[in-house]
C-alpha cells in the first residue's frame, strides 16, 4: 500500500492510495488535475510529467532509457523530473510527495 500526496499547479493537494499499477493510473483514478496520461502509459506522450519531491526522488526508482529520451523534448524539466506512467505503485514510494508540472 502506498499513500502519495499529488500537489497541482493550482495548489490543491489530492492523497491518494494504492496497492499496484503505475502513478499516473493511481492520478487518474483520483482525478489529480494536469495528469492526462494520453499514451495509455507506454512513455510516449510526456502529459504525465510530474516533479518528485528531492527527499522522495529516489524511492521511485531509476530513469529509463525511454522515459530519459522523453524527457528531452519536455518543457520544465528538472533533476526531480519523471513520468508517472514509468513509476510503480509499491510500498517503496509510501509517502512521496508529487509535483504536477503541467
Ligand atoms: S502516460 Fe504517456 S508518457 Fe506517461
Amino acid at each position: 500500500m502506498a499513500k502519495v500526496t499529488f500537489i497541482t499547479k493550482d495548489n490543491q493537494e489530492i492523497i491518494a492510495e494504492g496497492e499496484s499499477g503505475s502513478l499516473m493510473g493511481l492520478a487518474k483514478a483520483h482525478d489529480v488535475n494536469g495528469i492526462l496520461g494520453d499514451c495509455g502509459g507506454v512513455g510516449s506522450c510526456g502529459t504525465c510529467h510530474v516533479h518528485i519531491a528531492s527527499d522522495d526522488f529516489s524511492k521511485a526508482g531509476e530513469l529509463t532509457e525511454l522515459e530519459k529520451d522523453m524527457l528531452e523534448f519536455e518543457e520544465h524539466v528538472t533533476n526531480y523530473s519523471r513520468l508517472s506512467c514509468q513509476i510503480e505503485v509499491n510500498d517503496v514510494i509510501d509517502g512521496i510527495t508529487v509535483s504536477v508540472v503541467n
